[in-house]
């Protein structure tokens, strides 16, 4: 069994949730009346414009509707409430990879989004239900562009600046957005990088539904404009009121979407709620990070992910905190620029991937304490497991073992946190991700549906809706109920099927073992490895391919594709080939999916109908021994044969 670590004392003290008897209460009271605990909540945290009627109706499940009839607006919710009491309060503190500042106060940041919502509305005709594709980098006007478009009721889309034209091209098409706002481009590892060509080139065709670009101006580069089509943020935005009145939005009116990769298929619009979204935002926020008045909070994730959108932007806003937001890469100018960061900034709640921890501690291992970091009092990690290594160095290293960290478990389809630990509360343990947050119905089980026991792996299932959950998939509920929802029921309702491998270890903590589907996830980011594969099979030399995650020390994940080429003697070419398909791969996909090994291979196992057993080409990539039986396959020897390739 491996180590537990109790609560800081002096912490839990002070904590909202300050020991396991309080929490246990309240996952009682959640489970004895779970219509009730939801119902309290909503009416504690949400400023209503109107009530609602419902808490849930479940009469045509896996639709949900929660706090139905209801009415709010996100944006009152996150800046006009907190006039009263906060108007002079740093609501977002901004920092520049050149090192400079912006400190926008929340009437600041309230009068900048009614600027630019009333620009929406009326420069570029957008209303309520209009999609607006977000392109940005990390600057304070992603941000506003987020808010501007709750504010007036139109559904944003935010897509990762990593991603290619092409595949903005298809978020734009598949969205039927009217609108792009990007930037002309921002500053990475030093240098100015580029946003707006990437967006003219996937505007060239067959985006007719999106006939404006708005562009913030942040590098000053040159840019092509077009005209009647781009128009410059900037200037445009002095000349709007800075009053606008909120459109009032039902509970279960979309307020964004998030693409997402699946095991099969494109990228999925992942629908979020109102209401329900930002009730789970900020409970999570005071909650999971305990997170108090005079606080400073940073996450450092990408708006442009689902981590950004709810605890850089919605869950702090939605409780009146100081959240930062950083535009560049950790390790500019040096490794230790996050530390610095830290301790100018005076910085209590530290939200990061695994993946950047064990970056900075392979690179600076002796960074942190060259800083003053004091100042924390709960650490957090999220977007896959963390090995016991680096939650040792994150602990003891940036947390000087007195902070908390919190592994949260949750995926863009919950909105929010699911599993985690409660930093006042639960004694933690590294690689676990502890136990279920009250109110959320977790549970693993076999292939036949039943509970496993202690010690075995399973499928992390959650057997009730919860407020924040995915309402559908944009354009196509059908694939919504079947990527999400097997035949398993309970009580009768469809359980959720999250595509987590999961299990519990002998004190019943959960262990969250990885995806059990084709969906890879490197560096935190998920990849469908269908369409990684459909994109390579796009080469005219490309036979066969099937794509796999390897392990890697940094990335947690990396991508590895077994290629079949066409032809008999292709072995020459391998080395153009390669290089071809990364091109192919950040043309239409994007940087983020580069291949970080590929294998020629003969032919690929499979089945004798057809289908390749990927799961012993994922044992290969492992350097695991293959357990599986290998004598239902079409031709098994050559599964002997790719392990001597890729062992050579
Ligand atoms: O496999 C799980 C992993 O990230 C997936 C969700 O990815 P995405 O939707 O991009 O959202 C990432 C940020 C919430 C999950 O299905 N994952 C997320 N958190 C953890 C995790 N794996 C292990 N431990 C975690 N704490």
């Amino acid at each position: 069994m491996s180590q537990v670590f109790e609560p800081n004392r002096e912490f839990s003290r002070d904590a909202r949730i300050k020991n396991m008897c309080e929490f246990k209460e309240l996952r009682l009271q959640a489970e004895e009346d779970f219509e009730g605990y939801w119902d309290k909540m909503a009416k504690e945290k949400i400023d209503w414009f109107e009530p609602y009627d419902t808490v849930l109706d479940e009469s045509n499940a896996p639709f949900y509707k929660w706090f139905n009839g209801g009415k709010l607006n996100v944006t009152h919710q996150c800046l006009g409430r907190h006039l009263k009491t906060r108007k002079n309060k740093a609501a977002i503190i901004w920092e520049g990879e050149d090192g400079s500042k912006r400190i926008i106060t929340y009437l600041q940041l309230y009068y900048r989004v009614n600027r630019l919502a009333n620009l929406l509305k009326n420069k570029f005709n957008i209303k309520k239900g209009d999609r607006v594709v977000l392109y940005l980098p990390m600057i304070p006007e992603a941000a506003f562009a987020m808010l501007a478009c709750a504010k007036i009721g139109a559904i944003h889309s935010i897509v990762f600046g990593g991603f290619s034209a092409d595949a903005l091209r298809d978020r734009v098409q598949d969205a039927q957005a009217k609108l792009v706002i990007t930037a002309d481009g921002a500053f990475r590892r030093g240098k100015p990088y580029m946003l707006k060509p990437v967006v003219d080139e996937a505007l060239k065709e067959g985006c007719e539904c999106c006939s404006k670009v708005l562009i913030v101006q942040r590098n000053f580069e040159d840019i092509d404009y077009v005209p009647g089509r781009d128009y410059v943020y900037n200037e445009m935005i002095m000349n709007e009121s800075q009053h606008c009145d909120p459109e009032p939005m039902d509970a279960e009116d979309p307020l964004f979407l998030l693409y997402t990769s699946g095991s099969t298929g494109k990228p999925k619009g992942v629908q979020h709620s109102s209401a329900g979204y930002i009730l789970w935002a900020q409970y999570t926020m005071e909650h999971v990070f305990d997170v108090k008045e005079n606080d400073t909070f940073w996450c450092t994730a990408d708006v442009g992910w689902i981590t950004g959108h709810t605890y850089i932007v919605y869950g702090p806003l939605a409780m009146g905190a100081t959240t930062i937001m950083y535009e560049g890469v950790p390790t500019y100018p040096d490794v230790g620029r996050w530390w610095k960061m830290i301790e100018e900034h005076r910085v209590n709640q530290f939200y990061t991937a695994p993946t950047a921890i064990r970056l900075l501690h392979k690179l600076g291992q002796d960074e942190p304490a060259k800083h003053d970091l004091s100042s924390l009092k709960v650490l957090g990690t999220v977007g896959e497991p963390i090995n016991p290594d680096a939650w040792m160095w994150y602990y003891n290293e940036i947390g000087g073992g007195k902070c908390s960290i919190v592994d949260t478990w949750w995926q863009t389809e919950t909105g929010g946190h699911m599993i985690t630990p409660l930093p006042g509360a639960t004694p933690i343990k590294p690689g676990s991700a502890t136990f279920p947050l009250p109110g959320i119905m977790a549970e693993i089980i076999d292939e036949d549906g039943n509970p496993t026991p202690k010690g075995e792996k399973g499928f992390l299932c959650i057997t009730k809706p919860w407020p924040s959950m995915i309402r559908t998939i944009w354009g196509d509920p059908d694939r919504f109920v079947k990527s999400y929802f097997g035949d398993c029921k309970k009580d009768g309702k469809p359980v959720y099927f999250s595509g987590d491998g999961a299990m519990y270890d002998d004190d019943g903590y959960i262990i969250i073992t990885g995806r059990t589907d084709d969906v890879i996830n490197v560096s935190g980011h998920r990849l469908g490895t269908a369409e990684i594969e459909a994109v390579l099979g796009h080469h005219v030399n490309v036979a066969e391919v099937a794509v796999v995650g390897k392990p890697d020390a940094i990335k947690g994940e990396c991508i590895f594709a077994y290629i079949v080429l066409k032809g008999e003697d292709t072995i020459g070419e391998e080395i153009e080939m390669i290089q071809e398909l990364n091109k192919l791969i950040t043309k239409e996909i994007g940087n983020i999916a580069k291949l970080d090994g590929i294998l020629f291979v003969p032919g690929l196992p499979k089945t004798r109908s057809g289908k390749i057993m990927r799961r012993i080409l994922r044992s290969i990539a492992k350097s695991e021994a293959i357990t599986q039986d290998t004598s239902t396959l079409e031709d098994p020897s050559v599964v002997t044969t790719i392990e001597k390739l890729f062992n050579r």
